[in-house]
């Protein structure tokens, strides 16, 4: 079950080391344990959240999660890790059709929805990414491409999953669409999903700009990349959403 709250993910992508996951694991957990409104959860690489878990007590709110996963629970899948395995280790979530994966990889649609089918039989929430390239956007495709990515969706069990909307040429690059385009995508993907659906933005989130985009009133939290990286601009953003949720 989603509970409604501020999302806070922090996405390492291929980034950091085993002490360094276990350290902002520590604080990162601490800091939230003073913040209930926010929920935060952490994807460092796979093989470094058995690290991060151990870093943490029993009590800890905050939440663990992968960054992909594969659609079979197990199999002849040489270099493959199951969303299984990811339970096994202490994750309760996983980013799903991220777009460094849906370009780098390959991934298709069809593709997400088997591995959001297997994240769910595991027990994991995904965390299913979605968002139009920069061309689609110059183009005026926004929500003609979003449309399409949502319709693949739409078999899931609403309340299973959170939506990421993270328009491809925002990532990593300092650029943000205006907010009212923020906004518009996500109640796109709440009318075609549900409006009980909860939807983050990503896309160069940071701590210069976090406060308006939660601003929104479709925002329900934000994934972070780059500024999720060095614990104290987190611990930044999370001071900011907690102030959002008015605590
Ligand atoms: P960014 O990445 O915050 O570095 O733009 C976000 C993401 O890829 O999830």
């Amino acid at each position: 079950m989603v509970v409604e709250r501020t999302w806070l993910v922090a996405n390492w992508k291929m980034h950091g080391t085993r002490a360094r996951a276990g350290e902002y694991a520590r604080q990162f957990g601490e800091a939230l344990a003073a913040t209930p409104a926010v929920q935060g959860v952490f994807c460092p690489p796979s093989l470094y959240i058995d690290a991060a878990k151990a870093a943490l007590p029993g009590t800890s709110p905050l939440a663990l999660g992968a960054q992909d996963c594969h659609k079979q629970g197990d199999g002849a899948f040489t270099g493959e890790i199951s969303a299984r395995m990811l339970a096994d280790v202490g994750a309760g979530y996983v980013i799903l059709g991220h777009s460094e994966r849906r370009q780098h990889c390959n991934e298709t649609c069809l593709d997400v929805v088997e591995k959001a089918q297997a994240a769910l039989a595991a027990g994991l929430t995904p965390i299913l990414c979605v968002g139009e390239r920069e061309a689609e956007y110059e183009a005026g495709q926004t929500q003609a491409v979003l449309g399409r990515q949502l319709e693949a969706l739409r078999g899931l069990e609403v309340g299973r999953y959170l939506i990421a909307y993270e328009p491809v040429w925002a990532i990593g690059t300092g650029r943000t669409p205006r907010v009212d385009e923020i906004a518009a995508a996500h109640a796109q993907v709440k009318s075609t999903l549900g409006s009980t659906v909860s939807v983050l933005y990503g896309g160069s989130v940071k701590p210069n700009n976090i406060r308006e985009i939660l601003a929104q009133p479709q925002v329900n939290g934000a994934l972070i990349g780059g500024a999720s990286l060095e614990i104290e601009s987190m611990l930044a953003m999370l001071v900011l959403a907690a102030q959002h949720e008015g605590l």
